[in-house]
């Protein structure tokens, strides 16, 4: 999918978004995580561990990455891969800073 392709939704400021932190956004496939890293990036994950479903939204941002609340999994904010030698992938969702407003790519939200 290319950027022309996609249909950004604005989520609001940057602003009201934790540093080194997330909200969540429901969707009609679930709850999506927005985080922001201490850098001001922004990455959009499903918030559901695949190890047994923790809320990716509650755990700890560190880097470009985020520990599970649950058993400390980590992910990978950009691929949404497991690190270390943990297992699993986390869908991803293009999200960006634009502005100063954070924005989703809402057409791929629809179309999964
Ligand atoms: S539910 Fe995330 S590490 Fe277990």
């Amino acid at each position: 999918m290319t950027v022309q392709d996609a249909a950004w939704i604005d989520l609001g400021p940057l602003d009201a978004f934790p540093a080194r932190g997330a909200r969540t956004l429901r969707t009609e496939h679930g709850c999506v995580a927005v985080f922001r890293t201490g850098a001001d990036e922004v990455f959009a994950l499903d918030d559901r561990c695949p190890h047994a479903g923790g809320p990716l939204s509650e755990g700890i941002v560190h880097g470009r990455s985020v520990t599970c609340p649950l058993h400390n999994w980590v992910f990978d904010l950009e691929t949404g891969a497991a690190r270390g030698a943990d297992e699993g992938r986390v869908a991803t969702h293009p999200c960006r800073v634009e502005g100063g407003r954070v924005l989703i790519d809402a057409a791929r939200l629809v179309r999964r």
